[in-house]
């Protein structure tokens, strides 16, 4: 038992990022190379960010959670060896995202299963609206992809009716998402838990096409 808590904190050592006030994140001295990042908002129980971060070992990835449960949950699955592109940050992301990234450093931003808020007074919180997508645009590198998944039906109708109002981002799937896994998708807790519950996913793509207008 002791053993196991002294590992997790040797991994928080490793892998969590504190925010320096007024600084951006120097990505090249984090992980020592330049390699494309990939941010995770939202990364949850970390089902992604372990396994993608092992198939590629050329990409750095950041997920940043705002529950800290959940980021001891990912340091359970993550290995210091074979997870060393991988750095966490618990953190409650909005535009905020600015503060800390530079711009044109992002090559892919993950959203999956963003939180919904299906009660209408409560759209207003939800992470992907005009707002945000704003501030995101100036940090993601032109030709660069946000990858988003959702099995709110009414939560995707949404999303697509706010990126196809915005000529800076481009949907890859020509009906503006698909509802088939992915190549590269891997199966999330919450994917398995809205399955079991009769939940299709719904998943888009897109790919900045120009600076924000
Ligand atoms: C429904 S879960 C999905 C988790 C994971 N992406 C998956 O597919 O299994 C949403 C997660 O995003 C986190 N979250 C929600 N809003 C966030 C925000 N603005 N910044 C950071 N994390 C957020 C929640 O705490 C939760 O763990």
């Amino acid at each position: 038992m002791v053993e196991k808590i002294m590992d997790i904190k040797t991994k928080e050592e490793f892998f969590k990022i504190n925010l320096e006030e007024g600084k951006y994140l120097d990505f090249e001295d984090i992980f020592g190379n330049n390699y494309p990042l990939c941010l995770e908002i939202g990364s949850g129980k970390g089902e992604f960010i372990a396994v993608q971060s092992r198939f590629h070992p050329e990409t750095n990835f950041i997920g940043v959670e705002l529950k800290g449960k959940r980021i001891i949950t990912t340091l359970k699955k993550l290995d210091i060896e074979k997870n060393s592109n991988v750095r966490l940050m618990n953190l409650f992301i909005d535009e905020n995202v600015t503060d800390f990234i530079k711009p044109n450093s992002l090559d892919t931003v993950i959203i999956y299963h963003p939180d919904p808020w299906p009660k209408k007074k409560h759209h207003k919180r939800r992470l992907i609206q005009h707002k945000f997508l704003d501030a995101i645009n100036p940090i993601i590198k032109i030709n660069g992809y946000i990858k988003i998944s959702t099995d709110d039906a009414e939560y995707a109708q949404w999303i697509i009716d706010i990126f196809k109002e915005r000529k800076d981002f481009k949907s890859i799937y020509p009906e503006d998402f698909t509802m088939i896994n992915p190549e590269d998708h891997f199966t999330t807790y919450f994917d398995e838990l809205q399955a079991q519950e009769g939940f299709e996913t719904w998943f888009m793509l897109y790919k900045k096409i120009a600076e924000k207008n």
